[in-house]
C-alpha cells in the first residue's frame, strides 16, 4: 500500500491503524515533509521522502503497489488565504500525477477529500451535505480540493481507473498540528496563553475522532464501490465557542477566559455531512461517540507529547500573531 501524505496529521493516524489492525498490508509512504510533515511517526513503514508532483518518482512507486491512498495536500484554510501557490501545485498537480500512474499501472486509488468543498451550510436549519450536494467550495483550499476531487472523477469515468473517494468532515485527535483550531486552543492553554476565536465564534464544525475516519476508510478500501463517493462525518456539531469552552473546561480554567480575534475571510458557516450511505451501506459507526471524552484523551495526548509539538508552536503563532488583532 502507498499512502501520500503518511507523515500528516492524517496519514500518520493511518499508518498506525493500518499496521495494528490490519496487519496484511506492507505500507510504503511518500511525504515531502512540508512544515507538516513529522518523519518520526512513520518508523513503522517504508519512507520515501519526495513530492507527489514528482511524476517520475510517483510512476516508480505506483508501479510497485497494489493500492494507493492518497492524503498528500497542504490542508490549512487560513494558509490558503495567504498564498495558495502550494495548494495549486500540490493538491491539483498532486492529484493529477498520482491519477495518470494508477492509470498506467491499473492499481486501486483511494481518494481523500474533505466536506469544504461543498462550500457552507446557513447557520439555522437542518439541512446536511450528501453525496449529491453540489461543489460550491470557498477558500483556495477548498477549491483545490474541490479540482482534485473532479480530476477523479474524470479519470473513473473517461479511464475506467479503479477509485474510490470520500469527504470527511473535522478530524481532531493526537499528532494534529498545532495551526489547527482544537491543537492550538489546547496548546495555548498548556503555555498559559487564552485561547483565540475567530470572530464570534459562532461557526459550527462536524467533530470526528481521526481514527473513526481511518475505520472508514478502511471498510471503504475492504468494500467500497468503484467510482463512488462516501460522505464521512460522527454527526456531532458545535459551535467554536463551545469547543473552547469546552477546552477551557477540562483543562481547569475559566470555560469564558478566551479572545476574540480577526475573523477568517469568507469563513464557511457551518458544515454537516449526512453519512447515511457510509453507516448502511459499510456498516460504519463511530466508536468516538462521546466527543467529551474524546477530546479529553487529545489533550491528555497533547500534555504529554509536547515534544512533538513545541517547535512548531514557536513558528504558528509567530504567523497568527501577523493577522490575528
Ligand atoms: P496535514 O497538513 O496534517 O498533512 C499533510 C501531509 O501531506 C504532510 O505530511 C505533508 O508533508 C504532506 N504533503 C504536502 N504536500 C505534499 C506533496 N506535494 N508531496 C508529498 N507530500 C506532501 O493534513 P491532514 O489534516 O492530515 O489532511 C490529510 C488529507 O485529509 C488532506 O488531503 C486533507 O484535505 C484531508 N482532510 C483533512 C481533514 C481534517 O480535518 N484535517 C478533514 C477532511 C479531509
Ligand atoms: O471540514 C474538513 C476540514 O476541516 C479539512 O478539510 C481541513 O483540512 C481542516 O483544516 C479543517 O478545516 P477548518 O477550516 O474547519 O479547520 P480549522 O481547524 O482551521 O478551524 C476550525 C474552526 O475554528 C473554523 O471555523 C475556524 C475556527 N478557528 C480556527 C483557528 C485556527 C478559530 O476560531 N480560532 C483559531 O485559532
Amino acid at each position: 500500500m502507498l499512502v501520500t501524505g503518511g507523515a500528516g496529521f492524517i496519514g500518520t493516524n493511518f499508518v498506525r491503524h493500518t499496521l495494528a489492525h490490519h496487519p496484511g498490508y506492507r505500507i510504503r509512504v511518500l511525504d515531502k515533509l512540508t512544515y507538516a510533515g513529522h518523519r518520526s511517526v512513520a518508523e513503522d513503514a517504508e519512507f520515501v521522502h519526495g513530492d507527489v508532483c514528482d511524476a517520475e518518482l510517483v510512476e516508480r512507486l505506483v508501479a510497485g503497489s497494489d493500492i494507493v491512498v492518497h492524503f498528500a495536500a497542504e490542508s490549512h484554510v487560513d494558509n490558503s488565504l495567504r498564498d495558495a501557490d502550494a495548494f495549486v501545485h500540490s493538491n491539483i498537480i498532486g492529484t493529477y500525477a498520482l491519477l495518470q500512474a494508477v492509470r498506467r499501472h491499473d492499481v486501486r486509488l483511494h481518494h481523500i477529500s474533505t466536506d469544504e468543498v461543498f462550500g457552507d451550510l446557513p447557520l439555522e436549519g437542518s439541512e446536511l451535505f450528501h453525496e449529491g450536494t453540489p461543489y460550491n467550495p470557498s477558500s483556495p483550499y477548498a477549491a483545490t480540493k474541490a479540482a482534485s476531487d473532479m480530476l477523479v472523477r474524470a479519470w473513473v469515468r473517461s479511464y475506467g481507473v479503479a477509485a474510490t473517494l470520500s469527504n470527511c468532515a473535522n478530524n481532531y485527535g493526537p499528532y494534529q498540528h498545532v495551526e489547527k483550531f482544537i491543537p492550538r486552543q489546547v496548546t495555548n492553554v498548556i503555555e498559559g496563553r487564552r485561547p483565540r476565536l475567530y470572530g464570534q465564534g459562532v461557526n459550527v464544525r462536524e467533530w470526528t475522532h481521526v481514527d473513526d475516519h481511518n475505520r472508514a476508510l478502511h471498510l471503504i478500501l475492504d468494500r467500497g464501490r468503484i467510482g463512488e463517493t462516501y460522505l464521512i462525518g460522527s454527526g456531532d456539531t458545535r459551535t467554536n465557542r463551545e469547543v473552547v469552552e469546552l477546552v477551557n473546561q477540562l483543562m481547569g480554567r475559566d470555560p469564558g477566559d478566551f479572545e476574540h480575534v480577526r475573523d477568517r475571510a469568507g469563513h464557511d458557516l457551518r458544515y454537516a455531512n449526512d453519512s447515511t450511505k457510509l453507516r448502511s451501506e459499510l456498516g460504519w459507526a463511530p466508536e468516538y461517540a462521546d466527543f467529551r471524552a474524546g477530546l479529553a484523551a487529545t489533550i491528555d495526548w497533547y500534555r504529554s507529547n509536547r515534544d512533538w509539538w513545541q517547535e512548531d508552536k514557536v513558528s504558528t503563532e509567530a504567523g497568527y500573531a501577523l493577522v490575528d488583532q
